[in-house]
């Protein structure tokens, strides 16, 4: 199968891989799915961050989670296995053909009646909402990061967590032969500007291809 150039050693990837929780037979099934039938399957969160997201779920208990881009849905799923009894959902994705894989693993769950997903560009959904969002995933466009970033935080509850996927990029934001590409570009700047944000606390995390995890000040 094709993988993900991940930032740390496929040695350690694998390793962390066998010493992390499984993800179950809802979440395999959808990933082979994926992998099968998919283009660019590789987007997939997998195994090791699917449980990282669930397990910041299960900690946080939230009521409201947003997440922008959601594939085939497999990191919905695992964002939800932490939702407060009343929680819910929602989830943004741009391409509409896959609505249908999506909505089949969604029903398939026990989040279905938890989980809302929302085709369209985020751009013009997320204004939409009236949450106050506890927990926020990004993983869409790399380009895009920094206006969803600016459309989500002031929806955001004090204290709430937004997590920014791929923010390392294959490592390419600390190569530094030649002039980075767009997307490298956008990813650089937006780290350096939610480094020096002072509305946030922030961990860049060197789990898969990077996550930058927010947490919103007091
Ligand atoms: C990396 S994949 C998401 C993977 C998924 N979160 C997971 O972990 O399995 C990125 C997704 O974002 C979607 N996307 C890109 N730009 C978007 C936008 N402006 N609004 C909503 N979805 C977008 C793409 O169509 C793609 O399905």
């Amino acid at each position: 199968m094709e993988t993900l150039d991940t930032v740390t050693d496929a040695l350690i990837e694998e390793y962390c891989e066998e010493h992390s929780s499984e993800e179950g037979d809802l979440l395999y099934r959808l990933y082979r799915e994926t992998y099968l039938h998919g283009v660019k399957p590789r987007m997939i969160s997998g195994q090791l961050q699917g449980r990282f997201l669930s397990m910041v779920s299960r900690m946080l208990r939230p009521t409201n989670i947003l997440e922008i881009g959601t594939f085939t849905g497999y990191s919905a799923l695992c964002l939800a296995e932490g939702l407060a009894p009343d929680g819910q959902l929602h989830t943004i994705e741009v391409d509409e053909e896959l609505e249908e894989i999506i909505l089949r693993y969604v029903e398939q769950s026990s989040y279905k009646d938890s989980i809302h997903l929302h085709i369209g560009d985020a751009r013009q959904l997320i204004s939409r909402f009236d949450c106050k969002w506890d927990l926020v995933f990004i993983d869409a466009e790399k380009r895009g990061c920094r206006e969803f970033y600016e459309l989500v935080l002031p929806q955001m509850k004090k204290g709430g967590v937004m997590l920014i996927d791929n923010m390392l990029w294959s490592g390419k934001v600390v190569d530094s032969e030649g002039k980075p590409d767009l997307d490298t570009q956008a990813i650089m700047e937006f780290n350096d500007f939610v480094q020096q944000d002072e509305r946030v606390d922030n961990v860049l995390l060197p789990l898969r291809d990077g996550i930058m995890m927010v947490m919103v000040k007091a």
